[in-house]
């Protein structure tokens, strides 16, 4: 088997985000070096614990938890109880990780493990991008050692907050921007791909009978969102924004992307946290780091993610 792919995950442990870390722990071919938990979909404490737990129920206790940013960079916290529940994986009890609690700083803790891989490290952030723009400004050098960022986050068209940004996105707007000028080569999993890669209800159900503990927390975290998700997606099933950056990590040619230049509205009255590309316009930017995933071949992702909670 070729080299193992060595790879961060910063997550504001959501009920997504929890499909993405299982996702990520089931592939041999990852190498999860290092989690770091965001404030975003619920607060820190919540993302910190949640992170650790579900490392835990996948036996994947020995992958350290670092804890982030307690909020945005400038503006206040929204936090998302309404789809996550209160203690953001569905109001679920997860058994406690015996792992000790890490203390050091999310961005620190990236950094050194970025330093250490001497570039070779992807960084995979599906919250809002708090850690990693402190990464950015605080190491001044941090940008030499990641070779690329692959993110759930933006649109190039539409929103899930507002008409015009998304919630990773709109939850820090002022971070985002300074991750997408870094010059860091940017892998956008965006609405356009998420949206569409949907998880039927009927496959949720399956797979939750087969009692595997990572399946049943799928089904169970997505308890308080399943009527949401119902609307959402006319009665189809869930979507699992964040497994989208992972799966695509590993297996790219399930996806279709267009390489371009993204950065992001941070004043606009209706537009504040929207990441403009340059997709379908003759102006381009200057600087185009981006590559913008628009589609999924949704049979292979689902495929995936039932192998990832059963297998
Ligand atoms: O817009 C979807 C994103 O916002 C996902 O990362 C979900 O976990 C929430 O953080
Ligand atoms: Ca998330």
């Amino acid at each position: 088997m070729n080299e193992k792919i060595p790879v961060w995950i910063d997550t504001d442990t959501g009920v997504d985000d929890a499909g993405a870390l299982m996702t990520a722990f089931s592939f041999p071919e990852l190498d999860v070096t290092g989690i770091s938990a965001v404030a975003g979909n619920v607060h820190l404490k919540d993302t910190f614990r949640n992170a650790r737990n579900v490392a835990y129920l996948c036996g994947r206790q020995d992958v350290k938890v670092y804890p982030g940013a307690e909020g945005p960079l400038f503006c206040e916290l929204v936090t998302a109880e309404a789809v996550h529940g209160d203690n953001g994986i569905g109001n679920v009890t997860l058994p406690e990780s015996p792992a000790p609690k890490e203390t050091k700083k999310a961005w620190t803790a990236m950094y050194e493990k970025a330093k250490e891989l001497k570039g070779e490290l992807q960084i995979i952030a599906v919250g809002p991008l708090t850690d990693l723009a402190l990464a950015i400004t605080t190491y001044p050098d941090f940008h030499v050692y990641v070779k690329r960022i692959l993110i759930m986050g933006g649109a190039a068209v539409g929103g899930n907050v507002t008409a015009a940004a998304e919630f990773n996105i709109h939850a820090d707007p002022e971070a985002a921007e300074i991750v997408f000028n870094s010059g860091i080569p940017v892998v956008m999993c965006g609405l356009d791909v998420t949206d569409k890669a949907v998880y039927p209800f009927e496959e949720l159900d399956r797979v939750y009978e087969t009692k595997d503990p990572r399946a049943v927390l799928l089904h169970d975290a997505y308890g308080v969102a399943r009527p949401q998700y119902s609307t959402w997606t006319k009665g189809k099933g869930i979507r699992i924004h964040d497994a989208n950056p992972v799966l695509y990590a590993v297996h790219p040619e399930i996806y279709h992307s267009e390489h371009c230049g993204v950065f992001v509205e941070t004043q606009g009255l209706y537009t504040r946290g929207k990441t403009v590309t340059d997709l379908w316009s003759d102006q381009k930017f200057k600087e185009r780091h981006v590559d913008v995933v628009l589609d999924v071949d949704v049979n292979a992702f689902c495929r995936y993610i039932t192998d990832a909670v059963t297998k």
